[in-house]
């Protein structure tokens, strides 16, 4: 082996402890696989003295993360602290500035200053490597960074966000509302106690604009992607989107159409019988169609100590080995800026649910208005009859243009019969 490769550790919380356990369990393997030593000299947390279940002796211990990345005893710096600002970014910045390699597992550090961060990487000749900052253990990245260099990319997809997914399997396995599943989904770890980055989306967001980027070869937009969370899928509509053929899933979806890019979070009804409908819990997916390379479909562990370590380490692996890779597969100033697509553009599908009350001439009146705008239904579903009483009726419609849909729905809500704002997913329709 020629020399080792000195790392310095910025957090110690579920994934920096995951990484020194991994290092320590598997450190032959790896060294031999690197080509050379790879050694834990140093390590930052904000709480010295808090136990975190393994001996820090064998490494040097930093108060203060500005100073270890300045320690001639580190050659990598791997920021594991979390956040798009503050200590993160700063340490991040300063190591590249310095000409210290750079890994991290933070998406929205990645989503929010990405290509400031890969400008500085590229003048100071070092790598910024974030393998684990989407979808944990699958190697996203490298997939899209390496594996499909030679293919055309016009769209990738997937269930970004694990939390969500065991959320919404969780609804529809045990019959429960929202808010009674994210309590238990806290209770159990599965969900943070503030959940709002999750469940409101922004996580999935973060991801998807680095998926997005790296696919099309686009400068990094995270402000433009538009975002629903799951806060609003009711049981119901996961009843009645399974009596039409549908699972709920929440899905970052990023396509490239001609000069422009759309990039979406949202909850959507994707046919029981597709494959992304099958990954339940808290696993993650994405797929990704090449124009050689036809579809792939990854699955794995988006997070957790061991899956999000594994991915760090392949990122260390890759720097001992010598490996340049542009941030986002090509030079900064090679990035294209597109236009990107509203959803008010956007082109498919609807699920809707009016609340109504049950009277004669309702379905009429909604669907002469929905004809007016040119929208056509494909199925109607109203179960039982009560006459005077509220019911739902739930519809599915036909492709049409988002800004049709919405303004058919706007007319349809100043009806006297509806009682409720309608509640409206997308449909996605992959695998016909
Ligand atoms: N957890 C996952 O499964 C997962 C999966 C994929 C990606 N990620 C990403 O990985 C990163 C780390 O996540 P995590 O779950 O490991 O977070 P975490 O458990 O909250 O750990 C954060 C660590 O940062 C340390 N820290 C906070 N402020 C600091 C400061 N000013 N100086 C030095 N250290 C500081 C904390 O120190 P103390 O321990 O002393 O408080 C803690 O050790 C985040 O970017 C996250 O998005 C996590």
């Amino acid at each position: 082996m020629s020399s080792s490769l000195n790392i310095g550790i910025v957090g110690l919380g579920t994934v920096g402890l995951g990484v020194l356990k991994v290092l320590k369990e598997n450190i032959e393997l790896i060294s031999r696989r690197a080509g050379k030593s790879i050694d834990v000299t140093s390590v930052s947390a904000k709480r010295k003295n808090l136990d975190r279940g393994l001996s820090l002796t064998p490494y040097l211990w930093f108060d203060n993360p500005h100073e270890l990345i300045y320690s001639k005893n580190v050659d990598v710096v791997v920021e594991l602290v979390g956040g798009g600002d503050g200590v993160a970014r700063e340490i991040c910045a300063s190591a590249l500035s310095i000409g210290k390699h750079v890994v991290t597992a933070n998406k929205a550090l990645m989503a929010e200053h990405g290509v400031e961060l890969a400008m500085m990487a590229e003048e100071n000749h070092v790598q910024l490597n974030y393998e684990a900052a989407v979808a944990g253990a699958i190697p996203i990245v490298k997939v899209l960074r390496e594996g499909l260099v030679g293919n055309h990319i016009n769209r990738v997809y997937g269930i970004l966000n694990g939390t969500c997914n065991y959320i919404l399997t969780q609804m529809r396995d045990s019959n429960r509302q929202f808010q009674e599943v994210l309590a238990k989904a806290q209770e159990l770890g599965y969900a943070e106690s503030d959940p709002t980055l999750d469940v409101a989306g922004i996580d999935a967001a973060h991801k998807l604009s680095i998926l997005s980027s790296l696919a099309f070869g686009t400068r990094l937009s995270f402000r433009s992607v538009e975002v629903e969370g799951i806060n609003d899928v009711e049981f119901l509509d996961i009843q009645f989107a399974k009596e039409l053929g549908y699972g709920i899933k929440l899905l970052g979806i990023a396509s490239l159409n001609g000069n422009k890019i759309s990039q979406f979070v949202y909850p959507c009804l994707v046919s029981v019988n597709s494959p992304i409908n099958h990954v339940e819990e808290s696993f993650n997916a994405i797929v990704v169609s090449g124009s050689f390379s036809d579809e792939l479909i990854l699955e794995g562990k988006g997070a957790g100590a061991g899956p999000t370590a594994s991915a760090v380490i392949s990122d260390l692996v890759d720097i001992a080995r010598g490996t340049k890779v542009p941030t986002f597969g090509v030079n900064v100033e090679n990035l294209i800026g597109l236009d990107v697509d509203s959803i008010n553009d956007r082109f498919g599908g609807y699920y809707v649910r009016f609340t109504v009350v049950d009277q004669p001439g309702v379905l009429a009146e909604i669907t002469s208005i929905l004809r007016d705008k040119e929208v056509s239904i494909e199925t109607v579903v109203q179960r039982g009859r009560s006459p005077g009483e509220t019911v739902s009726i739930v519809m599915t419609l036909h492709d049409t243009y988002e800004h049709l849909m919405r303004s058919a729905l706007q007319d349809i809500s100043k009806l006297k019969f509806v009682v409720e704002k309608e509640k409206v997913f997308r449909v996605e329709k992959f695998f016909g």
